[in-house]
């Protein structure tokens, strides 16, 4: 078992990684003398595969002090807040309770949201399924839900007290979810620095294959720089920003699409429109542009986009959170390692970026 400590000021957590330590949790939760009144939020899917597993882990655990909720976006919702409210309520949970988060990223979202604001505060853990949540979703404290048609709208930043990855949960992920974690991975390639992008290009294959040593470097990898990003600046007034390259698309798009597109394949969409904007506004040279598209390439013949309306797409663009005084401002690159912050561009090249870097994924 690795471990990744995020070295938070006030909140200070560790994140174990490893294949088969699931079953550690519960010594893991002694360890660190957390309360034994606990509330499971499970994935739907992860409970078809896996409860028996998690019931052997936990004997404790009954339909009273677990709730199994759908991961969808819809489910993203105060509709799922409110079911969990009420089981804590009804079942008498105080202030003095963990939640532990079972799944993938809209899981623990929606259950790092509910820990957040339940009593004003309760202890959280997560154990992320996904390699998406594994590599981002989970380490770093934003909690949320969506409302209305904006993502993530409503949530606050709050810290879990550990993080256990196990990958021999990823053995049941789908091949899209697999690239929709990659998606993610791809930004941390591109935040990090060439040996890594190196790497990633180089071992792109074995990734999509779950080869055991690639998963295992790849999660730790994106997991510290994750973690040193959210130590600089943990509630995004600066630095954090870098986190969201390519998400100022993605975002739009997945409302666009009505969320019938995975999370991380929207990501490695917005990331090929951030590449284009990024040539336009020549922060990188076409050679560069062609260059770092080898990586979206490879990968483009799993994501498809359907017709989307550019107006639409725009104005759910200028919603985004980290616009400032209304003008969009995009997170673009000038290199591997070299992101740029609080870009802004003209409607017509965000136009241009977002024909040329959605014409892969839609042209089908
Ligand atoms: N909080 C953050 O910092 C942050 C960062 C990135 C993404 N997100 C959010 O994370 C969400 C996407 O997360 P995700 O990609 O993990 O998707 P997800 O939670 O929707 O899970 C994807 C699918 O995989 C299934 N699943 C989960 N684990 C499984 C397993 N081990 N075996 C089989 N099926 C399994 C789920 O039931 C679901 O159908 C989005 O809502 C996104 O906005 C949050």
């Amino acid at each position: 078992m690795k471990t990744v400590e995020i070295k938070l000021s006030q909140n200070p957590y560790k994140v174990l990684v490893g294949e088969g330590i699931f079953e550690n949790l519960s010594n893991e939760i002694s360890k660190k003398k957390l309360t034994q009144k606990r509330f499971f939020i499970i994935d739907k899917n992860v409970n078809l595969h896996y409860a028996g597993r998690i019931r052997a882990a936990f004997t404790e655990l009954t339909s009273g002090n677990s709730i199994v909720l759908e991961a969808k976006e819809s489910k993203k919702s105060f509709e799922s807040l409110f079911k969990i409210y009420s089981k804590l309520l009804k079942e008498n949970y105080g202030r003095d309770s963990l939640i532990i988060a079972i799944g993938g990223g809209i899981i623990g979202d929606v259950a790092g949201f509910a820990a957040a604001t339940y009593m004003r505060g309760i202890k959280l853990i997560h154990v992320p399924t996904t390699l998406l949540s594994s590599v981002d979703s989970s380490v770093g404290g934003k909690t949320g839900v969506n409302f209305g048609d904006t993502k993530n709208i409503v949530g606050a930043f709050y810290q879990p007290e550990l993080v256990l990855i196990d990958t021999s949960f990823f053995k049941t992920l789908s091949k899209g979810e697999v690239i929709s974690g990659i998606g993610e991975v791809i930004k941390y390639g591109f935040l990090s620095d060439t040996k890594f992008y190196n790497y990633l290009k180089k071992n792109l294959h074995k990734l999509q294959n779950l080869d055991d040593i690639v998963l295992e470097k790849v999660i730790m990898e994106c997991v510290k720089i994750k973690g040193s990003v959210v130590i600089s600046d943990e509630k995004e007034s600066g630095i954090r920003k870098v986190l969201n390259l390519g998400h100022t698309f993605a975002h739009a798009i997945e409302v666009d699409q009505n969320y019938k597109i995975k999370h991380g394949h929207a990501v490695i969409a917005g990331i090929s429109c951030a590449m284009y904007l990024s040539c336009k506004l020549n922060f990188i040279t076409e050679n560069a542009l062609n260059e770092y598209f080898e990586i979206i390439n490879a990968l483009s013949s799993e994501i498809k986009i359907a017709e989307y309306n550019f107006n639409k797409l725009y104005a759910l663009m200028r919603r985004d959170k980290k616009n400032r005084e209304s003008k969009i401002k995009f997170v673009l690159i000038g290199g591997v390692g070299e992101i740029v912050l609080d870009a802004e561009a003209n409607k017509s090249d965000v136009e241009y970026a977002v024909k040329c870097g959605l014409k892969i994924f839609t042209k089908r």
